[in-house]
């Protein structure tokens, strides 16, 4: 695969994890360049995602800073089913995403911000299958 095509995928997958379509800029909202209208096809589709998330969720579970949090209240299947829904939904599928929020699922967590940053090196790294 081509390098720029991965440098691509990267900026999608970064788009992804910031679960948001505005960035933070001298205090005012800035819109982000909208996504290909084909992003999902790009992505493979539904398999392509799903194999991505798998792959992503083997990087979590071999990571000592957060395989723990997601042995005690994780529950892996049902979470590659719904990462796969949310992350066709931000590639523009027509999909509906049928888990809890994000506030919701996260928030009685403590999650730190080392752990974030692990969820995506895990992220960055599971793209190398790609
Ligand atoms: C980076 C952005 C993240 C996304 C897009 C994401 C996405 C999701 C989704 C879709 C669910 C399923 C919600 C449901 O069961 O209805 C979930 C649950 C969960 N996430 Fe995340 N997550 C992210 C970050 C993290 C981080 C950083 C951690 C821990 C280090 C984490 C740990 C968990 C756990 C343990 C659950 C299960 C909670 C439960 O069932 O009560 N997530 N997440």
């Amino acid at each position: 695969m081509k390098i720029v095509t991965k440098l691509l995928m990267t900026l999608g997958l970064t788009l992804i994890f910031s679960m948001s379509v505005y960035a933070q800029e001298g205090g005012k909202t800035k819109t982000l360049p909208p996504l290909d209208s084909d992003a999902l096809e790009q992505w493979g589709g539904e398999a392509g995602v799903r194999n991505w998330v798998e792959s992503l969720f083997y990087y979590i579970m071999l990571d000592n800073r957060i395989n723990h949090i997601f042995r005690e209240f994780g529950n892996i299947e049902r979470q590659i089913f719904l990462n796969t829904q949310l992350e066709q939904l931000v590639l523009g599928g027509d999909v509906e995403y049928q888990g809890a929020s994000m506030a919701a699922a996260h928030a009685d967590l403590g999650i730190t911000v080392t752990q974030f940053n692990a969820v995506v090196e895990a992220a960055y790294l599971s793209l190398i299958h790609i």
